[in-house]
């Protein structure tokens, strides 16, 4: 038994949400196959696109998928391809793609053995493989698709939220990579009461948005007074990207996961085109290459 899968990209954290929020593109993703094999073991048969290793524990899908079987209980074999299009270290979710995608076609290919949000928690160990931290925020949006809340990681409780229908994502990937790792490095561990205040106001006004299908509440909330002003720094052009972007009318922007990815989000097709013409004119002068991404959020 074999199936040929779309595993999404994803923008972690959505601003004002480290490590709960996230939703998914529908546009740029991976694709991958995966088999059931007489002969017990996993085996990662084929990787293009990307240099990724292919012994199982050192590779984020085969970690994710021992993580599966070891919990499934049964010896079974699979063998996984992987066609890489998200390239690593974007911000995007590379890794979260092959983790979440290689679980859900496994658990597909035996019935559904296990719901989402266990499939949530295998996935985590692929993260943790590439970045030393179990987050979920894009490990859960890949699986459960639109918008989703990591509510508490001990346990694990993860929240599907309702995607407004005119949401439209563009990101723009400039082509430097910024290792996961590296960017959790420069955050702080202790926060103000005072900002800590301000950002949870935030999430709450974005859960709220999302639910109500309020546009505006939407781009009030996507603001990050903890990780982007120490992250940004990162990332060229951050600041007149962001407010370029608004400018053209985007509810919000802010930086994709750990970067070096920076989101737009806005309400409507045309208004996320224009937002990419502005950042393309930007970024067209620093003489990094980039790729620009419009996606709806499914
Ligand atoms: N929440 C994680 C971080 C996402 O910001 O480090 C990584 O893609």
């Amino acid at each position: 038994k074999s199936i040929k899968i779309f595993a999404p990209a994803t923008v972690a954290n959505l601003s004002c949400g480290f490590d709960v929020l996230g939703c998914c593109l529908d546009t740029i993703g991976d694709e991958m196959i995966i088999s059931i094999t007489e002969e017990p073991g996993v085996k990662i048969t084929k990787i293009e696109g990307a240099d990724l290793p292919f012994e199982t524990h050192k590779n984020v899908a085969g970690v994710a998928v021992e993580s599966f079987l070891s919990a499934y209980g049964k010896d079974i074999g699979v063998t996984i391809e992987i066609y890489k299009k998200i390239k690593a270290g974007s911000g995007i979710g590379s890794s979260a793609a092959s983790s979440a995608g290689a679980v859900w076609a496994i658990n597909h290919l035996l019935g559904n053995p296990f719901t989402p949000q266990k499939l949530v928690e295998f996935a985590m160990q692929g993260e943790k493989l590439a970045s030393g931290n179990a987050h979920a925020d894009n490990v859960a949006p890949a699986l459960l698709g639109g918008f989703t809340l990591v509510r508490s990681y001990s346990p694990l409780d993860i929240i599907k939220l309702h995607s407004p229908k005119d949401l439209v994502m563009t990101v723009i990937h400039p082509q430097i990579e910024v290792k996961t790792s590296d960017s959790r490095s420069v955050i702080k561990h202790n926060v103000t009461l005072k900002k800590a205040i301000q950002q949870w106001g935030n999430v709450g006004g974005l859960v709220a948005g999302l639910f109500t299908e309020d546009y505006d509440l939407i781009g009030r909330s996507l603001e990050d007074v903890i990780i982007e002003p120490l992250r940004s720094i990162l990332i060229p052009e951050f600041d007149t990207v962001k407010k370029a972007a608004i400018q053209k009318g985007a509810l919000g922007a802010g930086i994709s996961g750990s970067g070096p990815s920076i989101f737009a989000l806005s309400k409507g097709m045309k208004t996320a085109n224009d937002v990419a013409d502005t950042i393309k004119d930007i970024y067209s002068k620093t003489g990094i290459d980039f790729d620009i991404h419009i996606s709806k959020i499914n």
